[in-house]
Formats: C-alpha cells, sequence, structure tokens
C-alpha cells in the first residue's frame, strides 16, 4: 500500500478506542504467562495500551514493554496502574532494554506487523538477547490461510450490515511480498472512515526457522492458551521458544 507507514498504524484515533472492545483472551493469556515466567519478570514486545501487561503485573510480575506508537504508550501511562509500567518507545525488532527477563512476549498477531523478512528475523534475535538463561518467547499468532477466506488473495468481508451503515474489509494478499494490505471501512450517516493496515504473513514453519536462527527452538506449540492441541484445523497458535541447549 503505496505511502503506508507502520508508525502511524497505531495512532491518536485507534488508541483512543482500542480498548472499548477487548479481545476476551485477557484472563487465559495471563494464567498461560504466568506459568512460563517462576522468575517473575517479564518484557512484552508492543506493549500497546497494556491489554495483558496490566492484569499480568497484576498477578505481580514485574513486567515492562517496547511500543512504537506513543499514542498507545500515552493510553497505557494514562490508566491507574499504568504510569508504574517501564515502557520504551521504538521497534521491537531493534531496541535494547538494559536488563534480561524470564519471559518475552509478542501476541494478538502482531510478529505480523514487521513488514520485512528481516524486521522478523531480527526480532527472533532481540527477543533471544533479552532472556535469561532459562528464559521463554512466546508467540501468539494466526495461521496466514485462516485470514484467507476460500482461499482467495483478493476479498472483501462484510464485518457490520445494519439499516443504516456497514463495516468491512477490503484485502489483497501478496505472495511475493507475503503482505497482507487490508482497509478497514466504516460506512455511516457521519461519513466514511478508513483504517488502512499492512501485515507480513508467516507461517510456524518459518517462524521455528527464524527462532533457530536466533539460537532458540520450539518447546510448545498450542491452538489456544487453553492449551488446545496445536493440529490441522487450527486456525491460530501459541508457540514457546527456549534456548537451544548450549547457546547463552
Ligand atoms: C494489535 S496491537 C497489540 C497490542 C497489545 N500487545 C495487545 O495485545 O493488546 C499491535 C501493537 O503493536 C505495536 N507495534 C507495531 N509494530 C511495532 C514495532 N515494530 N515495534 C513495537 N511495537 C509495534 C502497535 O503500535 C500496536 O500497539
Amino acid at each position: 500500500m503505496k505511502g503506508f507507514d507502520p508508525a502511524s498504524s497505531f495512532g491518536a484515533t485507534v488508541a483512543t478506542h482500542y480498548d472499548d472492545l477487548p479481545r476476551g483472551d485477557e484472563g487465559a493469556a495471563v494464567e498461560f504467562l504466568q506459568a512460563f515466567a517462576p522468575s517473575q519478570s517479564a518484557l512484552e514486545f508492543a506493549i500497546g495500551t497494556g491489554r495483558i501487561a496490566l492484569p499480568l503485573a497484576a498477578t505481580g510480575m514485574d513486567v515492562e514493554g517496547i511500543e512504537l506508537s506513543r499514542d498507545m504508550i500515552a493510553r497505557l501511562h494514562a490508566k491507574p496502574a499504568g504510569a508504574a509500567i517501564h515502557v520504551v518507545q521504538g521497534d521491537m525488532s531493534t531496541v535494547q532494554m538494559e536488563r534480561r527477563y524470564g519471559l518475552v512476549y509478542l501476541v494478538f498477531n502482531t510478529i505480523f506487523n514487521l513488514l520485512t523478512v528481516d524486521g522478523q528475523i531480527d526480532c527472533f534475535a532481540n527477543a533471544a538477547r533479552h532472556l535469561t538463561e532459562d528464559g521463554v518467547f512466546v508467540v501468539e499468532t494466526a495461521m496466514p490461510h485462516s485470514w484467507m477466506p476460500s482461499g482467495k488473495s483478493d476479498y472483501v468481508h462484510a464485518e457490520q450490515v445494519n439499516l443504516d451503515s456497514v463495516v468491512f474489509d477490503v484485502a489483497r494478499y501478496d505472495p511475493v511480498t507475503q503482505h497482507l494490505t487490508e482497509n478497514h471501512v466504516r460506512i455511516s450517516p457521519s461519513g466514511i472512515s478508513m483504517q488502512p493496515i499492512v501485515c507480513r504473513l508467516i507461517t510456524p514453519g518459518e517462524m521455528d526457522l527464524m527462532a533457530r536462527m536466533a539460537g532458540l527452538q520450539l518447546v510448545h506449540r498450542y491452538a489456544n492458551w487453553q492449551k488446545t492441541p496445536f493440529d490441522a484445523q487450527s486456525t491460530a497458535h501459541v508457540s514457546v521458544y527456549a534456548r537451544q541447549q548450549g547457546t547463552s
């Protein structure tokens, strides 16, 4: 999408409404993540408004974050418990914190927000760089095919069809760049609004290779936070990576 700037896709308007409709997986995600952080320290890549970080911190976990959008950080820090969460503004594939963590995690399909193979490889390397010797990197994301209805690479998906308004996605997938270019369109009596986003879709296998390049290896893969076994019907996965033996 010509002119698209990933840094602007979570700007002031999106940040203001981000928490209006919670995704609903927060409790299950926190329970899952807590079990993988016995050292009680965690770093969230792309922490956003603290949807997961805040309830995780409420369990007693020391949570910090990296986040690209100043508007999302401002929303997090405006919340009662949010001001106490240390966040560094910048790109999760390059920003370096001053310490290591027992858990680094990246959720809600956000590995796809990095639009180049190098950016995604660097993200795994940066996660590995921040892990303690026995730490784990948890990534939760969709299966690419589940985002393309009927296997089509160009599609319009009706999200809401009301008497006086419609909300729909117009999307196109490019298998060369692996970019899914999408515009979320709302037409209502108050006008037309558009929310564009570009994602680079990668499969679990590609992620496992990126992890290996970073000195990590897959230790668990589930279909969701409830640990349903991952299989051919799965539309998403939660993958847990630990250091390959003998690396640090
Ligand atoms: C779908 S939201 C997820 C936010 C939060 N993790 C959650 O689960 O609610 C994606 C977030 O990723 C951030 N983001 C996108 N690219 C990023 C990057 N390269 N580095 C850090 N944050 C990034 C966006 O600004 C946005 O806050």
